[in-house]
């Protein structure tokens, strides 16, 4: 039974993603685990019993209907994150969304737009901004160390990681994209808030599909569906501009034929007075001294891993009525920049984003 004080909290998509929140959340204080739904109804069922769960909801709609019910998480489809958030939001629920925001920039709006209405939380679920060494580099920028910020590169190189070939990951009509929209949307995210969240203003960029048709670059992240399809990128490459002039370049791939490129997620950062280079969790700084390069090591910052730390941020912000650090707006902004990415590759021009 739910304290008096708990946040109820359901969970919608009891898949892969799904089981993660339903771990984390059980063990945070103040959280009870209250109901479970998922299209496939034996999945939720069984999830609800590997994690003491009372109520199997017959449908999300059935969840968002019923006053029990505090705070949901999203974790399903790209394609269903957008009709989902909209409906809880609107039944006055606090949304804990799973990345990417929606599968394109129109629909990640429709999100904006009924969070703004409804006067709920809406927090993106991108757990790489709470990790030890990111918020390390967030406090060595934050104290100014690296002067002005003008240029960061930043990505992830899988090799063989094609996740679930056939499945909905595969599928642009389900899930938006390939691995621009799946990783890709967490290194943007982190870039950007390491940069000081500047306005992107013009997006150019080139999707490929080399591996993926031909099913090869298969990695073991979902289960493939060898009667399905495959129709989306396995690699992508664009440089976004910035409202300050500052300029990010991204670059993702699920399979390539690369050695030397960082197979983990890395971003670096140049600014005026210093550089910050990550890989994986491996942090240098760089600098200059008496017309040297100096370079040491960042060592994270101490503190609970990153899922748990944002499920506590998810919890604070819908007690104490505060915006998400991972917010609607820069969920929409990644979706803003991921289309323009899709968009520029099919027409081969610049895309200019228009804020107004
Ligand atoms: N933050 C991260 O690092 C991270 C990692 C993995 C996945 N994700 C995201 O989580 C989401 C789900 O990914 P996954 O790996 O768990 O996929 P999955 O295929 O393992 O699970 C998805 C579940 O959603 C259910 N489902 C499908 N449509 C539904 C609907 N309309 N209503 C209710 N349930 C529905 C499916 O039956 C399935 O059980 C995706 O958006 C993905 O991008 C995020």
């Amino acid at each position: 039974m739910p304290m008096s004080s708990s946040i109820r909290l359901g969970i919608v998509g009891a898949g892969a993603i799904g089981n993660v929140h339903m771990n984390t959340f059980g063990r945070i204080p103040g959280v009870y685990l209250a109901g479970v739904t998922d299209a496939y109804l034996p999945q939720a069922e069984q999830r609800a019993k590997e994690h003491t769960i009372s109520v199997v909801y017959q449908s999300p709609q059935h969840m968002f209907e019923d006053p029990a019910i505090d705070a949901v998480v999203i974790g399903v489809p790209n394609k269903y994150h957008a009709p989902l958030a909209v409906e809880a939001l609107k039944h006055g629920k606090h949304v804990l969304l799973e990345k990417p925001m929606a599968n394109d920039a129109e629909s990640a709006r429709t999100i904006l737009q009924a969070k703004e209405e409804s006067g709920k939380v809406l927090m993106m679920a991108h757990q790489m901004r709470w990790s030890g060494i990111a918020r390390a580099l967030k406090h060595h920028i934050d104290k100014g160390e690296l002067g002005r910020i003008y240029n960061a590169k930043t990505g992830w190189f899988r090799k063989k990681g094609i996740p679930g070939w056939g499945s909905w990951f595969t599928r642009m009509e389900e899930s938006g994209g390939g691995p621009l929209i799946d990783i890709g949307v967490h290194m943007l995210d982190l870039t950007l808030y390491l940069m000081g969240n500047p306005k992107p203003v013009s997006v150019f960029g080139t999707t490929y599909a080399e591996f993926g048709p031909q099913r090869k670059g298969i990695g073991t992240w979902g289960t493939p569906n060898w009667d399905g399809y495959y129709d989306v990128e396995d690699l992508a490459t664009a440089l976004i501009k910035m409202d300050n002039g500052s300029t990010l370049s991204l670059e993702v791939s699920w399979a390539a034929h690369s050695a030397g490129l960082p197979e983990e997620p890395f971003v670096n950062l140049m600014g005026t007075e210093a550089g910050i280079s990550l890989v994986g969790e491996k942090a240098t700084f760089v600098t200059h001294a008496f017309d040297q390069v100096i370079e040491s090591e960042i060592k994270p910052l101490e503190g609970e891993e990153d899922r748990t730390m944002l499920s506590k941020h998810f919890v604070e912000c819908i007690r104490e009525n505060k915006e998400p650090i991972t917010s609607a707006l820069s969920g929409y902004t990644n979706n803003r920049i991921l289309s323009a990415i899709y968009q520029s590759s099919r027409t081969g021009h610049e895309v200019k984003l228009d804020w107004n």
